[in-house]
């Protein structure tokens, strides 16, 4: 593990302050506790951040009420006990910067720390948004030149997760400063992300650090070493189908980037949102606990659903979504218009989604049959429809039916 500077400073000061505290010779020795294994810091993204953010509900609307909003329904809807902590503020939170640089929020946002402290008092955590060019998206302040003041200044308000968001920093900086060779703009691109990295790092707060640059430059091979615990894999995702599935079925291939600390975000949940199915929420959601995704419900909490509600707490797919092991599932294969994905859960466990990505209510019936044998697997398997919630056997090439953009999503305990 690397640990900051300022943090090792003050881990060593800790050290020797545990020693001049040793206990008498009469005192009864405590149990010795090895210095490393008291003093680690909290690892943060162990399994992918759940939560909610404002973005894909509010747009450039969103407000400090709209936040505490969140966080109170997080609680009361039992998203929140099904593991969704983090309230992420997405962008347009962000006002005029002072003659000494710092940062102000805008009229929407009148107190950040008081807002941090109402979230933190419900138990959850809160996430802010920037990035590493002069304007966010939305035209707001951006980071660039201000990247440990900012971190600094996250960390004060109570700060436990940053959306770092590329966006004008192409043009402004990487285009301007290295016209017409990509490769430099590339390497300007990563240092961008390292310094906002090692600005967090330095804070000494466990701040999950999520990379927004649409997939440029395959940040998975780059974003650990800057620091990223999550990182973008395409451009922005849409309350629609196809890009849905353009999207999940694209990070085929990505899955030996993710593990525990640093996963494939395919970007945040649209279940609940536009004019999706039923169907089309349950493969959504489905598709992105397959991949290890950070799971951030993006829906409007207070008109709620309750058939939306029960497909973002079905915990059985939620533990897909959060297996310790986090291997991120993989095409087994695909076959017309079917989609066979695979992915691999502690315990040797295995779990299998089927989905059936053709259009206008046909069923994959030709019947499509489940090639049990293609996913490596011999003889019937018994499991759970982690959907229907009872137990199914699946057997080679039983013939499965599935509407229009529905899902089975099967975890088999012991595969054979
Ligand atoms: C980009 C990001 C989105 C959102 C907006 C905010 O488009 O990809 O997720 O953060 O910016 O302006």
């Amino acid at each position: 593990m690397r640990i900051s500077a300022p943090l090792t400073v003050t881990l060593l000061a800790l050290v020797s302050l545990a020693a001049l505290a040793q206990p008498s010779s009469k005192t009864p020795a405590a149990p010795q506790v090895p210095p490393k294994a008291r003093l680690a810091p909290p690892q943060v993204a162990m399994t992918p951040p759940m939560g909610w953010n404002s973005w894909n509900f509010f747009f450039g609307k969103v407000t400090d009420q709209d936040i505490r909003g969140a966080a109170d329904q997080l609680v009361a809807t039992g998203m929140k006990d099904a593991g969704y902590v983090y309230v992420n503020i997405d962008d347009t939170w962000e006002g005029e910067r002072d003659a000494n640089g710092v940062l102000h929020t805008n009229s929407k946002f009148p107190d950040m720390k008081a807002l941090a402290d109402y979230v933190h008092s419900k138990g959850l955590k809160i996430g802010i948004y920037s990035g590493p060019g002069p304007k966010t998206c939305a035209g707001y302040a951006g980071s660039l030149g201000h990247e440990e003041q900012d971190a600094q200044l996250y960390a004060s308000w109570g700060i436990d997760y940053l959306k770092y968001d590329a966006c004008s920093f192409i043009p402004e900086v990487m285009e301007k400063q290295a016209p017409n060779d990509k490769a430099e703009q590339m390497r300007i691109m990563q240092a961008a992300y390292a310094k906002m990295g090692k600005a967090l790092k330095a804070t000494g707060r466990p701040i999950v650090y999520s990379l927004c640059e649409y997939g440029w430059d395959a940040p998975w091979e780059w974003a650990p070493a800057a620091g990223g615990n999550l990182w973008r894999t395409t451009d922005d995702i849409q309350p629609n189908w196809d890009r849905i599935a353009v999207i999940g079925f694209s990070q085929a291939g990505l899955e030996r980037y993710a593990g525990p600390g640093h996963w494939n975000d395919p970007d945040m949940l649209e279940v609940g949102n536009g004019k999706l199915t039923l169907a089309e929420n349950r493969a959504h959601f489905s598709l992105w606990a397959m991949l290890a995704a950070p799971l951030l419900a993006g829906n409007d909490l207070p008109n709620m659903k309750p058939e939306i509600k029960a497909i973002l707490t079905n915990r059985d797919v939620i533990a897909i979504d959060q297996d310790k092991l986090g291997r991120q599932a993989s095409r087994g294969y695909s076959e017309g218009e079917v989609e066979v994905w695979t992915r691999h859960l502690s315990g040797g466990a295995l779990a299998i989604a089927v989905i059936n990505t053709a259009y206008n209510g046909r069923f994959a019936s030709h019947p499509f049959h489940l090639s049990l044998a293609r996913l490596g697997l011999h003889g019937p398997q018994q499991g759970k429809d982690l959907w229907t919630g009872k137990p199914i056997t699946l057997t080679d090439n039983m013939p499965i039916e599935l509407a229009s953009h529905d899902v089975l999503l099967v975890r088999i305990a012991a595969p054979k």
